[in-house]
């Protein structure tokens, strides 16, 4: 069976879960967390960051620690409902914007919404591990006075070239360097969360990582993950409501070993890419990468000239290959019937001729070419 994008193991985890069950911090408390935050950290250039159960609880601190609360919060439609729960969480009204040419939020649509609605927050989506055209969408932030959320879920290890005294400075490369001067997905808008469930880039089974260089925001939100329990107290003192979103040592122990691999993990994941593209551009076009932009290419997709995705659904299916729809658009289900939507067309255009292509780092280049082979005959 070929899955669309299991969870790949360095050799190391097991190492580093065995040394956490030793040490018998099998709890929401140990070394490895500390390590795992750490390197998130460190890679994605934050100043803080805290350790989740899964980037769906992220997002909800995100919104509870920036006062985000019965308001209006603008979102893209084309994206997985984990970007617009906890938006319901904590009672705001989601404002759903489409899609452009690249697959991210509309900066027309977005401008529009963001005079017309008034909104208090924007959550950015970093689709299909892509960045989306976060510069610009900071700038309208900032011009309309929203609060900037990023759900990088799907984008850990994406980035931006950064820009310095007007000009890029370019660095086309995942290689580090001491000039590596770029801006990771999750680390422009106030608060970034990242996703290491089973599917993603890394995986630590479930998981999630929030980043912030903002240390107090990061604190606050640290406190609300472990229930609200107030410091310097020996019995249990709590003022708030509280949350119990912290992650296991045992999963950080993962993580840290997932993130030893991050740049050969990203690398294999746009080699796949290439050979897709290759191999497929006569019937498909593959979703853009936008200028001066680095993405993971976590999962391949594309949208068909010709072919039905749900049919080429089943015929993969029947070769024990997993493949899936891009995301049915928010403001097409039926939770969001009455939800306020600035639409031009574009997302269910994607979602009709589109699709997820496997795109495990465990496969080889055989199993790729055989994928592809299924689809040309299709
Ligand atoms: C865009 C997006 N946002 C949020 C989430 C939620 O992540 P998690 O499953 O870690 O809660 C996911 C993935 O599942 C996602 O793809």
């Amino acid at each position: 069976m070929i899955y669309l994008s299991p969870p790949h193991m360095s050799g190391k985890e097991l190492e580093y879960v065995k040394e956490a069950f030793e040490s018998n911090y099998i709890a929401p408390v140990g070394e490895f967390i500390d390590r795992f935050e750490e390197k998130v950290k460190n890679y994605v250039k934050a100043k803080s960051a805290l350790a989740l159960c899964n980037a769906t609880s992220g997002l909800h601190l995100a919104l509870r620690v920036l006062g985000v609360s019965n308001s209006k919060v603008i979102v893209p439609t084309f994206t997985f409902i984990g970007s617009v729960n906890p938006i319901l969480y904590e009672k705001n009204e989601p404002v759903f914007i489409d899609s452009d040419e690249f697959w991210h939020m509309d900066l027309n649509l977005l401008e529009d919404a963001l005079k017309k609605e008034k909104p208090k927050a924007i959550i950015a989506v970093h689709i299909y591990g892509q960045m989306a055209d976060i510069e610009n969408i900071k700038f309208l932030a900032d011009k309309y006075k929203a609060i900037l959320i990023e759900d990088a879920a799907e984008a850990l290890g994406a980035y931006q070239w950064k820009m310095e005294n007007g000009k890029w400075k370019m660095n086309n490369s995942a290689e580090k360097s001491d000039d590596f001067s770029v801006r990771f997905a999750g680390t422009i808008g106030d608060i970034g969360v990242y996703s290491f469930n089973g599917n993603k880039l890394l995986t630590t089974s479930s998981g999630g990582v929030m980043v912030s260089d903002n240390e107090t925001l990061i604190k606050k939100a640290r406190h609300l993950s472990t229930q609200a329990k107030e410091e310097g107290f020996i019995e249990y003192v709590h003022k708030e409501v509280g949350f119990n979103y912290r992650m296991s040592n045992i999963l950080a122990a993962i993580g840290v070993g997932q993130m030893e691999v991050i740049d050969e993990r990203i690398k294999r994941k746009r080699e796949i890419f290439e050979i897709y593209k290759s191999e497929l551009s006569e019937i498909a076009d593959f979703m853009p990468e936008l200028p001066n932009t680095f993405g993971t290419r976590w999962l391949t997709t594309l949208t068909f000239k010709d072919l039905d995705p749900f049919e080429v659904i089943k015929k993969l299916k029947d070769n024990k290959i997993e493949s899936r729809p891009l995301w049915k658009p928010m403001h097409t289900q039926p939770l969001f019937k009455n939800a306020k939507a600035y639409i031009n067309g574009k997302s269910e255009e994607y979602f009709s001729r589109g699709l997820c292509l496997p795109s495990g780092t465990v496969m080889n280049d055989e199993d790729v070419r055989r994928v592809c082979e299924i689809l040309r005959n299709s």
